[in-house]
C-alpha cells in the first residue's frame, strides 16, 4: 500500500489566499489571534476546551460527571450527562431570549417541480411533536431502529427530528439505493418500521420510492409498519395491515410531545456506508458529542449567524445531510434550505436560480457538482447575481486547483472565502478545514485541523511521516463526534480502523503534510472508491457481478475520470460457454444497478478469460488499475482479453 502513497505526488500549489479583513472582522473568529488563542486552548487540555464548547452551545438537561471515558478504542463524551438533539434544534429556540426563532424560517424547501414550502421553527416544532406521537402509537420504543427511505422533502427532517425526540434510532437509505441493498440493511438494522413515499422528483420523473420498499420487503422480516408521504401522487400499492399514509396518522396526532432526557450516549443513528469488505457497515453515532461536534462545527466553520440563509447540496441520505443539512445548522437556529431535485432541471442553472431566489449566503456542495458546473458552462451561472453568497464549502473529495479557482472566480466572484472540509461518515463532523476569516487557503489543501482534533499523517511504521512524504492519515485522540462502533459488530468496529495503529483511529486515507502543516488528501489507500464522492466498495461491487449467473469471476478497479474523480471499471470472466457480447456488458451494468443501485454502475465493463493473478492467487489490482486508467493497452472493451500474458509479465513485481 505505501508505494501507492507515494505515487501520488502533487503539483505544488503555491497560490495563497489571505483572508479578507472585512470578513475577519465580522467572523465568529474575527481573525489570526482569536484562531490562535482557541487552538492554544484545545492543545493545552483538549478534554477542558471541548466541555466549555458544549456548556456554551448547546443545552443540557444534566450536567456530565466526566467530559471524557477513553478506553480505546471506545470513547464515551459528556458522561452521565442527559440531553436531546430535537430539543436542542427545535424547542430552545422556542424559548426564553430566543423565543423570537419561533417565526424565523427553519426550513426553506424547494421542490424539482418548483414548488416550494417555509417551515418556520414552530410549524417544525410543531410537525416533529404530531410525527413522535405518530411513531409512539405505532409501538416505536425507545432504542429501537426506524429506516427512512425518502425523497428530499422536510419530512424526512421531521422523522429524524421525531426519531431524536424519543430516543429512536434512524436509518437513512439514500434513495438512490435499489430494493437489495434495502432489504440488507433493514435486516441488519432488524427495524419495525419504515418511513418512505410514494416517489421523488429527479429530472422530471418520478422516482418510486415505495414499489421499491415494496419489494425490498419481501424477505424482511421484522418490517411491521410502512409510512407513506404523499408526495409525487401516483397510484401505489398500500399493504392493508402495513402501509398507512403519513397524512392521516398526522391528522389526529397530538402536539404535545416533551423531548424524552436521553443519556449522551443513546444512540442517535445508524448509517450505512461502504468498507472494504462486500457488507455495508451500520456506522453508529450518538446523542451528546456528535450534537456538540456538529453544532461547533457548523458555527465555526461555516461563520454561521442569525441571518444567514444556508444551502448544502446534499442528500440527507448521506452523512453530509445529517450533520449539515439537518442536526449542525438547526442547533445553531439558523435557515437552511432543501432542494428535492437534480441540478439540470429544467436547465443547467437550476442551483443559481435558488440561490438567488432565495437569497442563500452559505452555499456547500460538492468538488464533482462543481466540475460538472464548469462543464456545462460559464453562461449558466452568468444569468444569475448570486451577490448574496458570502461562504463556499466543498465535501467528499479532493478537489482539484482548476476546479478551486473556477468555484472562487465564477460562484464566489472572488469574494468568498471557500472552505475544503474533510471528514467522513465515521467522524460526524468536519475535522480538518481553514476556518474562514483566520486561516489562509491554498487550492487543493484542506488546510489545518480544527481545534481540539488531533489529525496526523503516518508511515508504514506509525511514526509521523516528515514533510511532504506521503502517509496514511490517522487520528490521534478521540473527538466528540466519532463514532461509537459498527451496529452488532464490535470485531469488525476494532479491525477496520483501530488495528492498523496502536489505540490511533485510521481513517483509510492517504495524505501529506506540507510545511505549514496544511493537509493535503490524496484519496483511498483500500479498497473503497469515492465515486462522485459517494463511497463504494470494490468488494460490494465484485460480488454484485458474480451474483449474474454468466459471471465467475470478477475484479473491479478506480480509474481516473474528470468529473467523478473515480470511474468504477469491472474486469469480468465469464462461466464456460459463455458469449462476450455488448448487450451482456449492458445487462451486467444493469445487474449492479439493481443489485446496489445506479451510483454503483460500472461505467466500463472488460470481458477476459482469466483474472490476472500472483502465483498465491492475489489479484493483480494495481496492473488492473493500470489498465483501466489506459497506462497499459490491450485492445478494446468487449471482446475476451488475455490479461494473463501481462500478469505473467509483471508477476515477480507484485505479491
Ligand atoms: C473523502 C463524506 C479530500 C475521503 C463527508 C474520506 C475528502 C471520504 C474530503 C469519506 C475532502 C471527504 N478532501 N477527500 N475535503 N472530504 N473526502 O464517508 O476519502 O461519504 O475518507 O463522508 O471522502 O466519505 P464519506
Amino acid at each position: 500500500m505505501a508505494d501507492e502513497i507515494a505515487i501520488e505526488s502533487m503539483l505544488k500549489e503555491r497560490r495563497k489566499f489571505k483572508p479578507d479583513a472585512a470578513f475577519s472582522r465580522q467572523a465568529h473568529v474575527n481573525g489570526v489571534t482569536a484562531y490562535n488563542r482557541m487552538r492554544k486552548e484545545a492543545d493545552k487540555n483538549y478534554q477542558r476546551y471541548w466541555a466549555r464548547l458544549a456548556k456554551e452551545n448547546v443545552t443540557w438537561f444534566t450536567p456530565w460527571k466526566k467530559v471524557l471515558s477513553w478506553k480505546p478504542p471506545f470513547a464515551k463524551w459528556f458522561v452521565g450527562a442527559k440531553t436531546n438533539v430535537s430539543y436542542n434544534c427545535l424547542d430552545r429556540h422556542l424559548e426564553g431570549e430566543n423565543a423570537w426563532r419561533r417565526n424565523k424560517a427553519a426550513i426553506i424547501w424547494e421542490g424539482e417541480p418548483g414548488d416550494s414550502r417555509t417551515l418556520t421553527y414552530g410549524d417544525l416544532h410543531r410537525e416533529v411533536c404530531k410525527f413522535t406521537n405518530v411513531l409512539k402509537g405505532l409501538g416505536i420504543k425507545k432504542g429501537d431502529r426506524v429506516v427512512l427511505y425518502m425523497p428530499m422533502v422536510p419530512e424526512l427532517a421531521i422523522a429524524m427530528l421525531a426519531c431524536a425526540r424519543m430516543g429512536a434510532v434512524h436509518s437513512i437509505i439514500f434513495g438512490g439505493f435499489s430494493a437489495e441493498s434495502i432489504r440488507d440493511r433493514i435486516n441488519d438494522a432488524e427495524a419495525h418500521t419504515v418511513v418512505t413515499a410514494d416517489g421523488g422528483w429527479r429530472r422530471g420523473q418520478v422516482v418510486p420510492l415505495k414499489n421499491m420498499i415494496d419489494e425490498a420487503l419481501e424477505g424482511a422480516k421484522t418490517v411491521r409498519n410502512v409510512v407513506v408521504v404523499q408526495r409525487t401522487g401516483q397510484s401505489i400499492l398500500m399493504k392493508d395491515g402495513r402501509d398507512q399514509w403519513w397524512h392521516e396518522l398526522m391528522k389526529d396526532a397530538s402536539p404535545d410531545c416533551p423531548a424524552a432526557k436521553l443519556d449522551a450516549e443513546h444512540p442517535l443513528f445508524t448509517l450505512y456506508t461502504s468498507g472494504t469488505t462486500g457488507k455495508p457497515k451500520g456506522i453508529l453515532h450518538t446523542t451528546g458529542g456528535y450534537l456538540v461536534h456538529t453544532t461547533v462545527t457548523s458555527k465555526y466553520i461555516f461563520d454561521l449567524k442569525e441571518t444567514d440563509t444556508y444551502w448544502c447540496t446534499a442528500d440527507i441520505g448521506w452523512i453530509t445531510g445529517h450533520s449539515y443539512v439537518v442536526y449542525g445548522i438547526l442547533s445553531n437556529g439558523a435557515t437552511t434550505v432543501m432542494y428535492e431535485g437534480a441540478p439540470n432541471h429544467p436547465e443547467q442553472d437550476r442551483f443559481w436560480e435558488i440561490i438567488d431566489k432565495y437569497n442563500v449566503t452559505i452555499f456547500y456542495t460538492a468538488p464533482t457538482a462543481i466540475r460538472t458546473f464548469q462543464k456545462w458552462g460559464d453562461e449558466h451561472v452568468k444569468k444569475h447575481s448570486l451577490k448574496s453568497l458570502r461562504l463556499l464549502g466543498t465535501v467528499g473529495e479532493p478537489i482539484n486547483p482548476a476546479a478551486w479557482m473556477w468555484y472562487r472566480k465564477m460562484i464566489g466572484k472572488n469574494r468568498c472565502p471557500i472552505v475544503d472540509t474533510w471528514w467522513q461518515t465515521e467522524t460526524g463532523g468536519i475535522l480538518i478545514s481553514p476556518i474562514p476569516g483566520a486561516v489562509t487557503t491554498t487550492p487543493g489543501t484542506a488546510t489545518l485541523p480544527f481545534p481540539g482534533i488531533f489529525p496526523e499523517v503516518v508511515n508504514e511504521a506509525g511514526k509521523p511521516a516528515k514533510t511532504d512524504e506521503g502517509g496514511y492519515l490517522v487520528v490521534k485522540r478521540p473527538w466528540p463526534g466519532m463514532l461509537r462502533g459498527i451496529y452488532g459488530d464490535p470485531k469488525r468496529y476494532k479491525e477496520q480502523y483501530w488495528s492498523k495503529f496502536k489505540d490511533t483511529y485510521f481513517t483509510g486515507d492517504g495524505a501529506r503534510r506540507d510545511k505549514n502543516g496544511y493537509f493535503w488528501i490524496m484519496g483511498r489507500v483500500d479498497d473503497v472508491m469515492n465515486v462522485a464522492g459517494h463511497r463504494l466498495s470494490t468488494m460490494e461491487i465484485e460480488s454484485a457481478l458474480v451474483s449474474h449467473p454468466s459471471v465467475a469471476e470478477s475484479a473491479v478497479v478506480g480509474r481516473p475520470d474528470e468529473i467523478k474523480g473515480t470511474g468504477v471499471v469491472a474486469f469480468v470472466s465469464l462461466e464456460k460457454g459463455i458469449e462476450a457480447s455488448e448487450k451482456l456488458q449492458a445487462q451486467l451494468k444493469q445487474h449492479v444497478a439493481k443489485e446496489i443501485g445506479p451510483i454503483a454502475k460500472p461505467d466500463d465493463i472488460r470481458f477476459t478469460d482469466a483474472l490476472p493473478k500472483t502465483r498465491s492467487g492475489k489479484i493483480m489490482r494495481r496492473l488492473l488499475r493500470d489498465i483501466a486508467a489506459g497506462r497499459e493497452t490491450v485492445g478494446d472493451t468487449t471482446t475476451l482479453e488475455d490479461y494473463s500474458v501481462l500478469a505473467k509479465l509483471r508477476d515477480s513485481d507484485e505479491g
